[in-house]
């Protein structure tokens, strides 16, 4: 039995703020559990759903040094779905009205939070063969493991991994502040380790000194090694490319289930969605004040607001697409520009668009479960997990074809009758427009054949059987096991 171990800033049920925390929660449970005995480590923020903290067993406390400083560290636990999970807690970090904030102070709450995660591990007496880091929030372990912690016994021999989610986050701040919030020398603020021009940067310790990294997805994998998605990092990710993996994200089949799903009005699955998924439809409709009618083409949208996603492209035609036979049903919240434009169209065109700026579990299960397509036109996309469920729930996806929506979404080919969605190629407002109508043609004219996209789109597996039968292999090969 080999022992893993993830350390991650979230994970799903406990708090989310996006993908990240989908795939921390569902990967683990996934791994064979006769070979892998696979636990997690997040931070016990105050913010977290009140129904967990109450739940959670309390180990043990110590203090930590820290550089200058000695830290409360608690220690918390408990088994969900299977997977022990381990909560590090600290009020002075961890007690904000959501997991993250300014970035200095992000900084060091993370430096601790990887600390911390290092030092736990004999208390609680669990010493992992290998230790899985994501995103630049862990980005310091792996230079932890090979600084301070290299001199213990206890930690000797543990192997690093780091998985980048979104290469663009990295955890920047001026060398000397970083130098003294993480306590690390001036070795290491060199352009080879974590010096970024006159800063340093806790991702790029973490590809610097893992001893594997990987991404979300294969596309992403390549393309994070050109200057246009590199983030200033291509260098470092050329660099070690004989050692950068993509592995494309799975979801959770059990929670993302059409057939079993308790947010939505009307279960179905591949054999019923002609007749029931458009219950779902019907019933969001009436719930939004939209026009009742399950012919309707109606558009989704479930993510963060930002630039990443591809929201200056939706802005620029958003009044052309309006003038088309629609519905849009937009979820999501993020930054204000992008918050205002949604409410803004919502205000204009209150029959045909509806805008929810807030977040909610069970309104994206029923987006999914409604809609006829699912817009994603992102810039950029180490993987996306919206249009798998989106495939999942026979929701058609209309994407741009980059990082894990290319390697995901396979458009639609007429003459052969493949593909489970729509895609365009370039960052460009009215090639989106045309994708769009060119499956609003599919949809209105040539119903079949829609259908057989949708069919197409739900019997593709997206669950996580491969992608954890990859990490496992990682995991074989650098143990040599
Ligand atoms: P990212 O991690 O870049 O935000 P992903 O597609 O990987 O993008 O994952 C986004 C996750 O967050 C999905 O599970 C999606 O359903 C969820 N999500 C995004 N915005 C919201 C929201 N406002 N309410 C509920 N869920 C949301
Ligand atoms: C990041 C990426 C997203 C990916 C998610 C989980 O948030 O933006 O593409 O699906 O991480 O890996």
């Amino acid at each position: 039995m080999k022992k893993v171990l993830f350390i991650a800033s979230e994970s799903v049920p406990f708090i989310k703020t996006g993908g990240l925390a989908d795939v921390v929660g569902s990967l683990p449970k996934s791994f064979d559990k006769n070979e892998i005995d696979c636990r997690v480590i997040i931070p016990k923020y105050k913010c977290m759903k009140e129904k967990f903290i109450g739940d959670l067993e309390y180990i043990t406390h110590f203090y930590m040094d820290l550089a200058w400083r000695t830290q409360y560290v608690g220690v918390f636990k408990t088994v969900y779905d299977g997977v022990t999970i381990y909560f590090i807690d600290n009020e002075y970090y961890f007690s904000g009205d959501k997991p993250y904030g300014d970035i200095c102070y992000d900084i060091e709450k993370f430096a601790f939070f990887s600390r911390a995660a290092l030092s736990i591990l004999p208390v609680v007496d669990f010493r992992p063969d290998i230790i899985h880091c994501h995103d630049w929030q862990t980005g310091l372990v792996p230079v932890y493991l090979k600084d301070s912690f290299a001199q213990g016994s206890f930690y000797q021999g543990i192997k690093s991994i780091m998985t980048i989610h979104n290469l663009k986050f990295q955890g920047v701040w001026d060398a000397k502040t970083v130098r003294d919030i993480a306590g690390l020398s001036d070795y290491y603020m060199t352009p080879d380790k974590l010096g970024f021009y006159q800063d340093a940067n806790l991702l790029k310790g973490g590809i610097a000194y893992a001893d594997v990294v990987t991404t979300v997805s294969d596309t992403y994998a390549k393309e994070i090694q050109t200057e246009f998605y590199g983030e200033k990092l291509d260098g470092l990710m050329r660099a070690r490319s004989n050692s950068l993996y993509g592995i494309v994200n799975g979801i959770d089949y059990d929670e993302y289930n059409p057939e079993t799903d308790k947010y939505i009005t009307k279960n179905y699955n591949v054999d019923t969605f002609r007749k029931d998924k458009k219950v779902n439809k019907r019933q969001l409709q009436q719930d939004l004040g939209l026009e009742v009618d399950d012919k309707k083409f109606m558009i989704g949208i479930v993510s963060r607001l930002t630039d990443q996603k591809g929201f200056d492209l939706i802005a620029y035609i958003m009044d052309e697409l309006c003038q088309e036979d629609v519905q849009i049903v937009v979820l999501g919240t993020g930054e204000e520009k992008y918050e205002n434009m949604f409410r803004h169209f919502d205000w204009k065109y209150g029959n045909k668009v509806s805008a929810h700026i807030y977040y909610s579990e069970e309104m994206s299960h029923r987006i999914y479960a409604s809609c006829d397509a699912f817009l994603m036109p992102s810039l950029f996309e180490p993987c996306g997990l919206s249009q798998l469920m989106s495939l999942r729930y026979g929701t058609v996806p209309i994407v741009r074809e980059t990082g894990g929506l290319r390697d995901t979404v396979e458009p639609y080919n007429e003459y052969e009758s493949k593909g489970t969605g729509f895609s365009f190629a370039n960052y460009n407002a009215h090639e989106m427009l045309n994708t769009i109508r060119y499956a609003m043609h599919v949809y209105y004219n040539k119903k079949r054949e829609w259908n057989k996209i949708v069919d197409r789109g739900m019997m593709t597996d997206f669950s996580w059987t491969t992608s954890a039968k990859r990490y496992e292999e990682i995991y074989r090969n650098l143990l040599g096991w």
